[in-house]
């Protein structure tokens, strides 16, 4: 089998993640931060050193600003829901996942101003577009750090400066990114970073994380239990009610450890290879059409495409059952990029190569791509 979907959920995992779960689901169950008992205290140091080991792969110096979630989708929702209220305004751009496209039109519902700053036919927004679609209430701005359709890694350090000097709060979308291409907070002025944990960070699926800048507070979408007396109003216990994934969190430290281990500049080099291996192997197929830039050093690690008359759901299943390999089909939750994109309502197939494959991997791949297209 050649599993080519890290975009969706990264596999395998380090070692160490595995191992990770296992030892906090055996050994330190735990609810973190409820009780005086080792096993409770032992838990909260698991959790604690999650926290660490996160903020340092996106350089946030105060790992009390990021809040676990159970996925990117959660995080954004918090930030969203959070934050804006009728009146405001929302800038976004049109070919944003579901997770912020769909949680737009819902505060929209909700007397929330909202506009969506298209792309150009490759996929990337103009920080000048992004400025123009600002108001005097313009509360947030809100960008998908790396499209999970076109794979167009945004301008998001131009982006954030001009929402700083213009006083406006930027939240970016790094699902595609935290963990495969360098994410720092501080130089790409972000204010807010919502991720998850189980693609390029490793974790298992259930860990995702909201960073949030000091003197930004959204309000909690979920409230109870925080482990104190009462419930608590800091961060980041007050964005993490109820008993948290201390397994999921335990695997996600060391899933960030790897990463911070083996570098994300050298995690990056070695994927972006891979992508461009498959941009030329793929561009040399007959019918094959490649949705996005051929420029590899401005992609994350997917590649979306479609065969001439071949449907994504059908290539998808034939590269499965013909050849063992696995990858993404259809609308990726992002059935706005693919209006974009030209290919609403079928989709595209997905490829997203990740830091256990190969380039062999690739050369399959393409190999069995060039088969369905002549086939057809
Ligand atoms: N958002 C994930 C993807 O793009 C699941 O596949």
């Amino acid at each position: 089998m050649i599993y080519l979907d890290n975009a969706a959920t990264s596999f395998p995992k380090p070692e160490g993640v595995y191992k990770r779960v296992d030892d906090v689901l055996r050994r330190i169950s735990g609810s973190p931060g409820r009780a005086s008992h080792r096993m409770a205290v032992e838990a909260d140091r698991v959790v604690f050193s999650a926290r660490e080991a996160v903020a340092r792969v996106i350089n946030a110096k105060d790992a009390s600003r990021v809040a676990f979630t159970k996925n990117a989708t959660e995080a954004v929702n918090i930030a969203i829901k959070g934050l804006l209220k009728p009146g405001d305004h929302l800038v976004t751009t049109s070919f944003e996942h579901n997770s912020v496209a769909k949680t737009a039109g819902w505060v929209e519902q909700c007397g929330v101003e909202v506009s969506r700053v298209r792309p150009d036919s490759s996929g990337f927004v103009d920080p000048t577009d992004v400025v123009k679609a600002i108001r005097k209430n313009t509360k947030l701005v809100s960008i998908v750090h790396a499209s999970n359709v076109f794979g167009s890694i945004q301008p998001v350090e131009e982006i954030g400066r001009l929402c700083r000097v213009m006083g406006v709060i930027f939240m970016a979308d790094g699902a595609q990114t935290v963990g495969a291409v360098p994410v720092d907070i501080e130089a790409m002025n972000i204010d807010i970073l919502a991720a998850t944990g189980h693609k390029a960070l490793f974790g298992p699926q259930g860990t995702g994380f909201l960073y949030v800048r000091e003197g930004i507070e959204p309000v909690p979408l979920i409230s109870g239990g925080t482990g104190e007396l009462d419930t608590v109003l800091e961060m980041p216990e007050r964005l993490e009610s109820g008993t948290m994934n201390t397994p999921g969190i335990g695997g996600l430290n060391a899933g960030a450890d790897f990463v911070l281990g083996v570098s994300v500049e050298k995690i990056r080099a070695f994927e972006e290879s891979l992508v461009e291996a498959l941009i030329e192997g793929l561009g040399a197929v007959k019918g094959v059409r490649i949705l996005g830039t051929k420029d590899a050093g401005k992609r994350a690690s997917l590649v979306a495409f479609n065969i001439d008359g071949v449907k994504p759901y059908d290539a998808g299943q034939r590269l499965d059952n013909d050849f063992g390999i696995l990858v993404r089909t259809g609308a990726h939750c992002a059935p706005d990029a693919h209006r974009e994109a030209g290919t609403h309502p079928e989709g595209a197939v997905r490829v997203s190569p990740g830091y256990f494959n190969t380039v062999t991997d690739i050369e399959e791949f393409i190999k069995a791509v060039g088969t369905i297209a002549k086939r057809g």
